[in-house]
């Protein structure tokens, strides 16, 4: 899985156990990134529609989510790999414009993502070419010279980025699904219904097209015009390719129309402390659709546990305002079926001033937004 800032690493067992406890058969992953809980819910055996803004979100869906693992030939599936890795380098606008200009990846490995790429250009039609495409992303991801992000590049060379690019044979899962790409303002009440959604998306100014635009470029391959020292495609600079969901006065809306319009049973709404929104107007988003539960999570225990808990000297453990990298889940749906399916993580609960009593009687948590940090996930 390629580095990727929001990444559900940590939670995707939670996720998909609401998926497992709801019963799910079909699920909506929107605004879904590396496909990593849509990937999830599939090998559960969900019917996976996923659906992001991005072009290279949109190939790692074609790849993970649409291709049906029992469909391809594997012998043929690994000959390519073989073949792509032994192709010689061939310079073109990734050298120039990611190893010489800017320095994302060594020049020795550029050559190569070019070879690779244009000789995939050329059999676009080929049910294998998402899936090798894919496979050169994530070989491109290991050996690249940045923190995470492609708005700036690292001053000396990465140690990853010294190692030979190498694709590996991506880990396909059996069965059918489908993988769009679009405004998810725009598509979300056409995509059909389901019984789980799960809706991720950005709650901040950080944009994925301009920190993912190196991704973006090799799916394209479409030698766009560039600028700035990262070599940015044109079109981040564009106000009218801009998402909703990264100006501060158009995301509460936006968030609370697509909460609104999806069609499905249940809504899983990923939330993090680095919004601009709060959680209780989220909350009061969510409820348009029914009960609402709020899970915390934090990298080392649950945050509920955390809130209002004391140690053995009678200090307390934290306060909401002070954790960071918090991650929420809010469950909102028809009561019996959100108490059901959040009923094993009591401890993680969390109460919100004016909305909801808590379960396990805690006193209700001030969670504030704010913080600043982020982070990638691998
Ligand atoms: C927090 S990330 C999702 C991460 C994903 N759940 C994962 O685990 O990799 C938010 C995603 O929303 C996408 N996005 C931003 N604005 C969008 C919009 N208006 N419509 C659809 N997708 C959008 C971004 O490209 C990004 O991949």
């Amino acid at each position: 899985v390629i580095k990727y800032l929001g990444s559900k690493r940590r939670l995707v067992p939670v996720i998909e156990d609401l998926l497992v406890r709801s019963g799910a058969r079909t699920a909506l992953d929107l605004f879904s990134g590396t496909t990593r809980v849509g990937r999830a819910f599939k090998a559960r055996g969900a019917r996976v529609t996923a659906l992001d803004s991005t072009r290279y979100a949109e190939m790692l869906a074609r790849c993970y989510i649409a291709t049906d693992a029992t469909q391809v030939d594997g012998d043929r599936l690994t000959a390519e790999v073989t073949r792509l890795n032994a192709l010689p380098g061939r310079p073109g606008y990734v050298t120039a414009t990611f190893c010489q200009t800017a320095r994302f990846f060594q020049p020795f490995n550029g050559e190569r993502i070019d070879a690779v790429r244009d000789d995939l250009e050329t059999r676009r039609d080929d049910p294998l070419f998402p899936v090798l495409v894919t496979s050169l992303l994530e070989a491109a991801d290991r050996v690249d010279s940045t923190t995470g992000v492609q708005m700036a590049y690292l001053k000396q060379w990465s140690d990853r980025s010294h190692k030979a690019l190498e694709l590996r044979v991506p880990d396909l899962i059996d069965g059918p699904g489908e993988a769009a790409r679009g405004d998810a303002l725009q598509m979300t009440g056409s995509l059909g219904s389901f019984d789980l959604a799960y809706l991720d998306p950005p709650y901040n100014q950080h944009r994925y097209l301009a920190n993912y635009h190196v991704w973006e470029t090799i799916v394209a391959w479409d030698d766009p015009e560039h600028y700035g020292v990262a070599q940015k495609r044109i079109e981040c600079r564009d106000p009218t390719a801009a998402s909703a969901f990264n100006a501060k006065a158009s995301m509460p809306t936006a968030l609370r129309q697509v909460v609104k319009e999806v069609n499905a049973r249940v809504l899983v709404l990923s939330y993090n402390d680095e919004s601009w929104m709060g959680l209780d107007d989220l909350v009061a988003a969510c409820q348009l659709r029914g009960h609402v539960a709020v899970l915390g999570f934090d990298s080392t225990r649950y945050v509920g546990a955390r809130i209002g808990i004391y140690d053995p000297s009678g200090r307390p453990v934290g306060t909401p305002g002070r954790l960071r990298n918090v991650e929420y889940l809010l469950v909102a749906g028809d009561e019996a079926t959100v108490e059901h399916l959040v009923a094993p993580y009591a401890e993680a609960r969390i109460t919100v001033d004016g909305h909801q009593e808590g379960v396990n009687g805690g006193p209700a948590a001030q969670v504030g937004a704010g913080g600043s940090g982020h982070s990638t996930g691998a």
